[in-house]
């Protein structure tokens, strides 16, 4: 019998072997700075298992490595953690935090490439996604780590936060540019509510509590859900060693947000923050998508809304609204302006809660208001729309979009590279089959971001390898 659990069915049916290509075709020309690897990971639970909840399947990676305008090869591994075989979170000794999904996000730093699950230590990866295990920073992570860390584009610091259901609901950690861990912080006055992402500036730690809190009777898999009595709050604390200390939480609006697209201090001194949120509703439709409950939306996010707040902290006051009703997700930026003020961003577009609309990557403009889509075709799903600057690039949108688009009539997947500019293609790589839509991902250069010494730790490695 065909199980109907959408995040088993459609764009999200999962890939069933592990394969290894070489030379990809490519259409069109794949700028030579362009040299480097497209990782994302997504969940993908093995053949018959069906997971209680879309994020509880299991993580696969894929990679696609590029060079001097050819697609050199591409690979999907899953991620080997105790949890792929059936290890349980929960233990009598408590949680078991390499008890990971590791299905949300693939980052490099420090030399590293990690995969992410918020519930657990990261596991490393190879470089040929082959999985090396938990890390845990060298014995000095004691907690979860986010799935969404920033890294800072002034120091290349990798900061980051672990949260728990239980004290210590909120610990903030700093890992220095070489990947080494150097602050580490109890946020007071955290509560169990869910932390999905957050954001720095070249200030402040910016937190997110929303209404969506820690369940026990919630028995999908994830112990979470909508709670009127947890208040929504944004928390506010300035960098640095003693930042904790000097928290400020703000109440806001009842909502929940997954996604930061970005945050940075204004002209005033005052925060601004914006990215994608649900409503009560709008989260019990996504929530129901997750879990294949009866009453969902027909997409993971089919009524998330753009929402900006401007924090003051001197009149201790947040101007909130909603500044976009189109449902998107997975917002990206320039990195180079992360925690600063940012005239661009990028999204992945979804069919609203009745099936209108459609997917589409779109581009914002923060200065003008213009909003431009760019629909990828009937049947087709782009990812998130990683952002890659162009040799000497002179303006904040001269660059690339990378977004692989799974193509259901063609059972295909392909790489769309677009000019960030126009939204116009300038390549396709074609992969040898399939991916499953799934969730986060990065673009690691070769050389790192700087040409970075700890970037060049990896390629050496890959080199080795041949
Ligand atoms: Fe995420």
């Amino acid at each position: 019998m065909t199980d109907q659990k959408p995040y088993l069915t459609g764009h999200y049916t999962p890939v069933v072997d592990e394969v290894t290509a070489t030379g990809l075709t490519v259409e069109g020309a794949l700028p030579p700075e362009l040299s480097g690897r497209l990782v994302r990971n997504s969940h993908n639970p093995k053949p018959g298992i069906t997971p209680t909840h879309w994020f509880k399947g299991s993580g696969m990676v894929y990679g696609l490595r590029l060079r001097d305008g050819r697609a050199e090869w591409y690979r999907n591994r899953w991620v080997r953690t105790p949890a792929l075989d059936g290890a349980p979170y929960m233990t009598e000794h408590g949680p078991d935090l390499t008890a990971s999904a590791a299905g949300t996000h693939v980052i490099e730093h420090g030399g590293r490439l990690l995969a992410l699950c918020e519930a657990n230590l990261p596991f490393e990866l190879t470089p040929e996604l082959e999985t090396v295990g938990a890390y845990d920073f060298a014995g000095t992570l004691r907690t979860a780590m986010t799935a969404h860390p920033k890294v800072d584009p002034v120091s290349g610091e990798l900061h980051f936060f672990g949260s728990s259901p239980v004290p210590p609901f909120l610990t903030y950690h700093v890992a220095d540019a070489g990947g080494a861990i150097v602050h580490s912080a109890e946020v007071p006055g955290a509560s169990a509510s869910l932390k999905h992402d957050f954001a720095i500036t070249r200030g402040h730690v910016v937190f997110v509590e929303g209404s969506v809190t820690f369940d026990p009777a919630e028995h999908s898999g994830i112990p979470y859900g909508w709670k009127d009595e947890q208040a929504a709050r944004i928390g506010v604390m300035p960098r640095g060693a003693d930042g904790a200390r000097a928290i400020r939480w703000f109440s806001i609006e009842p909502g929940n947000m997954l996604h930061v697209a970005n945050a940075y201090e204004d002209s005033r001194g005052r925060i601004v923050l914006e990215g994608p949120t649900v409503d009560r509703e709008g989260f019990a439709l996504s929530w129901n998508w997750w879990t294949g409950a009866p009453g969902r939306g027909s997409e993971p996010v089919s009524r998330s809304y753009t929402r900006r707040w401007v924090v003051d902290p001197v009149a201790g006051t947040v101007d909130e609204r909603i500044v976009d009703d189109l449902p998107v997700e997975f917002p990206t930026l320039n990195e180079e302006y992360l925690g600063a003020d940012n005239r661009y961003q990028y999204a992945v577009s979804f069919p609203d809660e009745a099936g209108h609309g459609g997917y589409g990557v779109v581009k914002y403009d923060r200065v003008t208001g213009a909003r431009r889509i760019r629909r990828v075709g009937d049947a087709r799903m782009p990812s998130e729309a990683l952002f890659v600057p162009a040799a000497d690039a002179g303006g904040e949108d001269d660059g690339y979009l990378l977004t692989v688009v799974t193509d259901l009539k063609q059972d295909a997947s392909r790489l769309l590279v677009l000019d960030a500019s126009g939204l116009d293609r300038v390549a396709t790589v074609h992969l040898p089959h399939r991916v499953s839509a799934g969730l986060h991902g990065s673009w690691i250069p070769d050389g790192g971001r700087d040409g970075s010494p700890d970037r060049g730790r990896v390629e050496g490695r890959d080199a080795q390898r041949g």
